[in-house]
């Protein structure tokens, strides 16, 4: 029987890694990026080595005729088994009113918007199937209110939120949900940055590789099918103490990590 896994972002880092993984597990793919060249010889490679079907959507997801474009796709696969809502960007967001409006709109779009669509657009098929998995990528930020990530904290908290909701709501119909929250990765998301930033941001010892994350996620699947899934101690450990903190206390933390 044929499977599909749908993932978005999937040009670099962790949605690269999910693909590859998924090509080893026999999944035909339709993966989404906006780099051409780089996701096609990534599709091409995949396809070649695993004998798959893999298609290709170049879009940009804060944009309605493209999301409409991928919904499309993804109504017209039956045999749709696996959603990954990864695609995600750093905004080099330094305070609220540091980011153009427009910006904002776009984050919402492409961590809200997409990942609820896209869900909604999946769950009736994988119900038919009574099989399925949707992972939601969030972040370790969306346990660590800042005031350094305003938008892109609330929007990755939103996911959260969401995920576990859903996970509940579909856990009788043979779907699984988990909501992924990585802490520092080295994948191409922080090229943004201007470079005192980055050196400010890499002179961290805790990070992780794509690979590392997404096996982590796969692990968290099989082993309990929980839906919070939080690779790396260290984030685990923040995780479950900040929500114990007294918060005037917390606030003085992150603020002065802020640098605030
Ligand atoms: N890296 C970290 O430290 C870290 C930590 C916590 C959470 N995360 C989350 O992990 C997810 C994957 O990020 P990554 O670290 O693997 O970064 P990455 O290597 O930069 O990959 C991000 C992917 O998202 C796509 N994307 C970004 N903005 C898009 C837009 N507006 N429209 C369409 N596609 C868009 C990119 O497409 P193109 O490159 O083709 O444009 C790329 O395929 C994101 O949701 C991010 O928030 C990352």
């Amino acid at each position: 029987m044929t499977k599909t896994a749908v993932i978005t972002g999937a040009t670099s880092g962790i949605g690269a890694a999910y693909a590859k993984r998924l090509a080893a597990d026999g999944y035909d793919l339709i993966l989404t990026g906006r780099r051409q060249e780089i996701i096609q010889k990534l599709a091409d490679e995949l396809a070649d080595k695993h004998k798959i079907k893999v298609k290709v959507l170049i879009v940009e997801l804060s944009d309605d005729n493209d999301i409409q474009k991928l919904i499309d796709t993804v109504t017209s696969t039956d045999d749709m088994e696996v959603l990954i809502n990864n695609a995600g960007f750093d905004p080099d967001e330094k305070h609220f009113m540091g980011m153009e409006f427009r910006d904002v709109e776009r984050m919402i779009k492409v961590h809200q918007i997409v990942p609820v669509r896209l869900a909604y657009a999946v769950v009736p098929k994988m119900e038919k199937r009574r099989k399925g998995t949707i992972i939601n990528v969030s972040s370790a930020g969306a346990f660590l209110p800042s005031p350094n990530i305003v938008i892109y904290g609330a929007t990755k908290s939103f996911l959260k939120m969401f995920s576990e909701s859903l996970y509940m709501d579909l856990r009788e119909k043979g779907i699984k949900v988990q909501v992924l929250c990585p802490g520092l990765t080295r994948t191409d998301f922080h090229r943004g940055l201007p470079e005192e930033r980055y050196q400010k941001i890499s002179s961290d010892f805790h990070w992780m590789t794509a690979d590392q994350v997404v096996d982590y996620s796969l692990k968290c699947l099989k082993k309990n099918n929980q839906p919070i899934c939080i690779p790396g101690m260290r984030n685990r450990l923040y995780s479950a103490l900040i929500p114990v903190l007294p918060k005037a206390i917390y606030y003085r933390i992150a603020l002065k990590k802020a640098g605030a």
